[in-house]
C-alpha cells in the first residue's frame, strides 16, 4: 500500500468525552489509522472488552484516570498490520492481545510491542479477549495463594467478568465455592459449580458462617469500604482476604482516590497485626493487575484452558463500536453475566 493510500485510510473509534451517561459521553467517529512509531506496532483490532474500569472512567472514579476526551477500551485481541522502528520478535499478520488501559475501542491501534501476548489461532477472539484482564487478574489472584483443593474461598461478583472466570478456574482447582451475586444471577452462578449467595441485605457474614462454619481460606473482594471488614471476619485461621478494587459507590466524579483509602488503610494496619502475631495468621493483600511476563505467562496457561475446553469465558454480549453505550448501560446496570465486548 503506497504511503498516500495509507494515511487516507481511516478508522473507527469510541471517544469518551466526560463524565455522565454513557449514551451522551460516547462519541462514535472515524480517524486516520494511526503509523506505527518506534518500539510500537499497530493492531486491527478483532474484539476489544468492556469493563467495569470503563464505568469508573465515565464516572472519572478510576484510579488514574487519563484525561477527557479519550479513547476507552481496557484490553484487545487483534492482528498486527504494521511494525515500527525496533520492534523484535513481530512480524505484520501475527495474532497478539494487549492491555493497554485506554485505547481498545476503535479498529486499529497503535500500542507498545514490548506488551503484546501471543494468541494461538482458531480461539474465539471475544472468549480470548475477556482472558485478557479479567482471565489473567483471575489467575494471578488464585496463584499467589497457597490454596489445596477441598478448601473454601468466597467470590464476590461471581456472576462479573471477573468473577464467572475466578469462580471456574477455581472449581477447576478443586476448591469449593461460594459465590455472591444478585438472585436474579444466582441460577448462572450455580452453573458455573458455586454456591450462591445474595451479598445484599446485611446477613452475608452469618450466611457465609452456615456454608462454612470454620471461615473461608480465601475472599476475593472488589468492592471495598466497610465490607472489607465483612470479608476480614469470614476468613478461616491462616486465610487470606485479596482487595482488588474499590468499586463501593457513594462518591462523587472526580474522587477518584478517595474509594480506595479504606482498603489502603486496612491493609497496612492489617500487616502491622500479623508481624505482631494479631491475626490468626489471616492476611490482607492488594492485587493490581500488571503487563509483563507474569502476565504473558498467566494468558498463555489460560489460553490453554480455553483450547481445552476446561475454561468457557461467559459472553454477554458481543456489540459493533456503535453499541459502546448499551454495553456500558448493561454493566452499569448490573444486567449481565460475563463480558461485553465490541466487535470493530
Ligand atoms: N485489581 C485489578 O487488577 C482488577 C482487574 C480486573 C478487574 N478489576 C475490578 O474488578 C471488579 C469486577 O470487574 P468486572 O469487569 O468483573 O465487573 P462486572 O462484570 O461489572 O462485575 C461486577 C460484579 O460485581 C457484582 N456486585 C455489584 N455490587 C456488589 C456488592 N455490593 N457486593 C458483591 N458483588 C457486587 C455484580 O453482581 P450482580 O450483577 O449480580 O449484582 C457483578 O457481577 C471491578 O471493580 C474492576 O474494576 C480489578
Amino acid at each position: 500500500m503506497s504511503a498516500g493510500a495509507r494515511t487516507a485510510l481511516r478508522g473507527a473509534r469510541v471517544s469518551m468525552t466526560g463524565s455522565g451517561e454513557p449514551e451522551e459521553r460516547l462519541v462514535t467517529g472515524r480517524e486516520a489509522v494511526p503509523r506505527a512509531g518506534r518500539g510500537k506496532v499497530v493492531v486491527r483490532v478483532e474484539a476489544a472488552g468492556v469493563s467495569f474500569a470503563e464505568v469508573q472512567m465515565l464516572q472519572h472514579l478510576h484510579p488514574f484516570p487519563p484525561r477527557f476526551p479519550f479513547v476507552p477500551g481496557y484490553d484487545l485481541v487483534g492482528r498486527i498490520t504494521e511494525v515500527g522502528e525496533g520492534v523484535t520478535g513481530w512480524r505484520a499478520g501475527d495474532r497478539v492481545a494487549a492491555m493497554p488501559r485506554y485505547g481498545a475501542w476503535q479498529e486499529y491501534v497503535q500500542t507498545p510491542a514490548r506488551h503484546l501476548a501471543p494468541v494461538p489461532e482458531g480461539l474465539d477472539a471475544a472468549e480470548a479477549v475477556a482472558l485478557v484482564t479479567n482471565g489473567v487478574s483471575a489467575c494471578q489472584m488464585l496463584d499467589r495463594l497457597p490454596l489445596k483443593a477441598g478448601d473454601t474461598v468466597l467470590v464476590h461478583g461471581a456472576s462479573g467478568g471477573v468473577g464467572t472466570l475466578l469462580t471456574q478456574l477455581a472449581v477447576h482447582r478443586g476448591l469449593r465455592v461460594i459465590g455472591t451475586a444478585s438472585p436474579a444471577k444466582h441460577a448462572a452462578v450455580r452453573e458455573l459449580g458455586a454456591e450462591p449467595l445474595d451479598y445484599r441485605g446485611g446477613g452475608l457474614p452469618s450466611a457465609v458462617r452456615r456454608l462454612a462454619p470454620g471461615g473461608v481460606q480465601a475472599v476475593f473482594d472488589h468492592i471495598g469500604g466497610r465490607g472489607l471488614d465483612d470479608g476480614w471476619a469470614m476468613l478461616a485461621r491462616g486465610g487470606t482476604l485479596v482487595s482488588f478494587d474499590s468499586s463501593v459507590a457513594g462518591f462523587r466524579p472526580g474522587q477518584w482516590f478517595r474509594p480506595h483509602v479504606p482498603a489502603l488503610l486496612r491493609t497496612g494496619r492489617r500487616f502491622a497485626a500479623r508481624l505482631l502475631g494479631l491475626t490468626g495468621g489471616r492476611r490482607m493483600t492488594m492485587y493490581y493487575v500488571k503487563p509483563g511476563p507474569a502476565f504473558d505467562a498467566a494468558l498463555s496457561l489460560l489460553y490453554g484452558l480455553l483450547a481445552e475446553g476446561v475454561l468457557t469465558p461467559r459472553i454477554a454480549g458481543r456489540h459493533p463500536l456503535e453499541e459502546a453505550a448499551a454495553a456500558l448501560r448493561a454493566l452499569l446496570e448490573g444486567r449481565s453475566v460475563g463480558k461485553h465486548v465490541l466487535i470493530p
